[in-house]
């Protein structure tokens, strides 16, 4: 499935196989890697993304770092920690907004032009998806509209929940 909305695409591939100038990890604080997407990637990029990693001392939630991509398509990595949903009153949706803020602000000044997102915390981290593809294409889209360095933004559907979210927020 690929929906497109300008230079907003939804695509509906495993991340790692996406030839992009950079993909999103939705990483832990630590940046060793774990499972869902985080696992994904490390395993596509190979040990001299861990060994990076290991350089940047950590993340803090809504934050985001820079990596190259090694084996992966992708020629970076932009690691960004979503915060865990604990009911949406800790300050989850601002969090989770700052993660897309920031992420798209260290591609840009970078000089990224095609950069594709997972759904941040939409797996372990629990968030709930409609809430989670709302802020993500608010936040896409206000990025879009300030800043025309980057090209086109994909966001990753990994499954028919998140595919059916994006495209329900898309039309909002
Ligand atoms: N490609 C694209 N999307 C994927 C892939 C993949 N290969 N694998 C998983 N996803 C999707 C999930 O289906 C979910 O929609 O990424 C989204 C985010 O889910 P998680 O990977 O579980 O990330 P998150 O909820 O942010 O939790 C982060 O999980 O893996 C650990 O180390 C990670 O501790 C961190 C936590």
């Amino acid at each position: 499935m690929n929906a497109s909305l300008g230079r907003i695409h939804l695509v509906s591939d495993d991340i790692t196989q996406l030839s992009v100038d950079a993909i999103v990890n939705a990483a832990n604080h630590s940046l060793l890697g774990g499972g869902g997407v985080d696992g994904a990637i490390h395993r596509a990029a190979g040990p001299e993304l861990l060994a990076e990693c290991r350089t940047l001392n950590g993340c803090e939630t809504g934050q985001a770092k820079i990596t190259r991509g090694y084996r992966l398509a992708a020629r970076f990595v932009i690691h960004t920690v979503g915060p865990i949903w604990h009911g949406g009153h800790q300050g989850e949706p601002d969090l989770l907004a700052a993660c897309y803020r920031n992420s798209l602000k260290l591609a840009a000044d970078n000089g990224i032009q095609t950069i594709a997102f997972p759904a941040i915390s939409c797996g372990v981290y629990r968030y709930p998806l409609a809430e989670a593809a709302r802020i993500a294409v608010r936040e896409v889209r206000n990025y879009l509209a300030d800043d025309d360095r980057i090209e086109t933004i994909y966001l990753v559907c990994f499954g028919e929940d998140v595919q059916h979210a994006y495209q329900q927020a898309l039309q909002e």
